[in-house]
């Protein structure tokens, strides 16, 4: 996620800017850029001066040079969302006169209308970010207040924002708002901080305001005024930060897995934001509608999490739009015969963008003249720009090797994406379609709920923390999301986990079953419940545990098994979003209380760029 780090003051904004961006370095970026007000003097009127670079910060303090030192400034670290990384879309932007300057994190997701209108308007615009609208709509309402300006530009816009502004006609205040994106204020003597992240003004102040939604903050060098966006005063109370930096770095929590975990809601607002209009899916700025239209057979192909995600989307693209699909690992696929016909699709399906194998496959199917669109968290990465089309998941950076917040929105990708097809091939009932969308709202909600567990998970990681073995079981897509379930485990308590589809069981592997192997059940699927529980028995008949991940309403049914964990009722469609998130927790704390490296497990990488 981007990093944002605002200065006002009697020090020198640049060496605070500078230094507190590098404290958000962790989190990754791709550009950098600081906006510093410059005094009128005799040579000049007063101005801001703008500095950007593509790449580490680094290189923007080299662009930057020996600059005199200035009061005033906001900097800003970006991990690109709309457009590639370059000098032109790193942030801040500034409107067509070069005197306000603005930085953004989130999405404005009505930016592609207001754009064209502002163009029309006469408004010039260099980057291709969303962001840059912002900064332009503020110069079209600027009269003589920029807090006026901002205030009505918010109105203008929707979507998720940390957003803040200068100008050089009102060099006295740092102005800010907040909406479903991170903002906090330090307080500092006749000096005073605005940033994305606590870890940003450590060493600083450790008095800090958190910004909640809807506020919108003036700073000057002595005072700080919070109010709502209408302008009624908000009281605040102070917030004594007591982290060291390592602590505030994952915001609070022990470790990075467990902060993306609790990321998911926001990363599925995020992935959702700007592609539902008139409750219905909207994927026609990806202008591939004619290729989407007439699609013989879709081949998904991806590695490790990614894969399961497409295991998802392929159950769910058959059943709504009536394709066939096949989902496969990139490093088999590469090197079977695949019996390609004119009009097949690929989709690939990566994180980080970089994987070699999948990479691989991409480069296998154009060689074919295959079209191919890429499932991706990582803006410029070499799929994205290989690919024909690309749909960014803009679930923010992960950091722990274990993927979840990844993995939870490349599902919701791989359901947009399943319902657009569908309605754009008329292949499903439109209402039914239009539910399916409008559930897809709530699904951060239920991940919400789901989170308030994880005493119980914990408690229960404690109670099977010493097992050896442990199998994952599940029909239909709660089989895709018992291979996630027992992937995680695995590669971070290093406990063994395999995942078999339920009915599969009695063929073999039933023989592995005993008591002291305990099997985690995923029981999601109305339609499928009675034939999971003649399975459940099967285990439950050689002596194993079941420990049962069930829908509210399907709890009557998993009355046998031994422990239950309940999911909120959702459409058994959307379910694996829902369900894999106590296996997520399960694992994080069978893995810490295992004493394993729970962010980076061993003999793993983030990203696998060998075959
Ligand atoms: C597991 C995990 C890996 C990745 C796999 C593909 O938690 O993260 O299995 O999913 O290495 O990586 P990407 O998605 O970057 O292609």
């Amino acid at each position: 996620m981007c990093g944002i780090m605002g200065y006002i003051g009697k020090g020198n904004a640049i060496p605070v800017i500078v230094d507190g961006l590098a404290r958000l370095e962790y989190r990754g970026y791709d550009s950098a850029g600081i906006a510093v007000y410059r005094p009128d003097n005799d040579a000049s009127e007063a101005y801001l001066q703008v500095t950007k670079k593509k790449g580490r910060l680094a290189d923007m303090v080299d662009a930057l040079g020996d600059a005199p030192a200035s009061q005033l400034g906001i900097g800003h670290t970006r991990w690109a969302t709309h457009g590639v990384p370059s000098d032109k879309n790193a942030h801040p932007h500034t409107d067509c006169s070069g005197n306000i300057a603005l930085i953004h994190n989130g999405i404005i997701e009505n930016y592609a209308p207001l754009r064209k209108q502002l163009m029309l308007e006469g408004h010039d615009f260099v980057s291709e970010t969303d962001t840059e609208v912002m900064v332009h709509l503020i110069e079209k309402y600027y009269e003589d207040s920029l807090e006026e300006a901002v205030r009505k530009a918010l109105g203008a816009v929707y979507g998720s924002f940390a957003i803040v502004v200068i100008s050089a006609q009102e060099p006295d205040k740092i102005i800010a708002a907040k909406k479903a994106s991170p903002m906090i204020v330090g307080l500092g003597e006749g000096e005073n901080y605005l940033a994305s992240d606590i870890p940003a003004i450590l060493g600083r102040t450790k008095k800090v305001y958190i910004i909640e939604d809807n506020e919108f903050v003036i700073l000057t060098a002595d005072s700080v005024t919070i109010s709502d966006f209408e302008g009624n005063p908000v009281e605040k109370e102070i917030f004594e930060v007591t982290w060291d930096l390592e602590l505030a770095e994952k915001g609070g929590f022990e470790h990075f897995m467990l902060k993306e975990i609790h990321e998911q809601p926001e990363a599925i607002r995020k992935t959702i934001a700007g592609r539902i209009n008139d409750g219905m899916v909207d994927f026609a700025d990806l202008d591939f509608n004619d290729v989407l239209k007439k699609i013989n057979k879709i081949f998904i192909v991806a590695c490790g999490t990614a894969y399961h995600a497409g295991l998802v989307g392929r159950l769910a693209i058959e059943k709504l739009a009536g394709i066939p699909v096949e989902t496969d690992i990139a490093s088999e696929f590469r090197y079977r015969k695949v019996l390609w016909q004119p009009d097949d699709l690929m989709i690939v399906i990566s994180q980080s963008g970089e994987t070699a194998d999948t990479l691989a496959a991409l480069r296998e199917a154009k060689s074919h003249g295959i079209k191919v669109l890429a499932v991706t968290n990582v803006v410029g990465s070499a799929v994205a720009r290989e690919a024909d089309r690309v749909i960014y998941t803009h679930a923010g950076p992960e950091i722990a090797v274990a993927s979840t917040k990844a993995y939870s929105t490349q599902l919701v990708v791989m359901y947009l994406l399943a319902i657009y097809m569908a309605n754009i091939r008329q292949s499903y009932d439109q209402d039914k379609l239009k539910g399916l969308t409008h559930e897809m709202c709530y699904l951060d909600t239920m991940v919400e709920q789901v989170l308030k567990e994880n005493d119980a998970l914990k408690a229960l990681a404690g109670k099977y923390r010493d097992v050896q073995d442990t199998f994952f079981l599940g029909r239909g897509l709660d089989y895709a999301v018992a291979m996630e379930g027992a992937l995680k485990l695995k590669e971070i308590s290093y406990v063994h986990a395999e995942a078999y589809a339920a009915g599969e069981l009695k063929h073999g592997p039933l023989a592995l079953i005993h008591q002291d192997v305990p099997v985690l059940a995923l029981i999601t699927q109305d339609k499928l419940v009675d034939k999971s529980m003649s399975n459940i028995k099967e285990v439950k008949a050689r002596g194993a545990v079941v420990i049962a991940i069930c829908k509210e309403n399907l709890q009557e049914s998993c009355q046998e098994c031994d422990e239950q964990i309940l999911l909120p009722r959702v459409n058994p469609l959307l379910a694996p979003i829902i369900s894999v998130v106590p296996l997520q927790v399960f694992s994080y704390y069978m893995a810490l209380y295992r004493g394993a490296d729970v962010d980076k497990p061993r003999n793993l990488a983030k990203s696998v760029t060998v075959e």
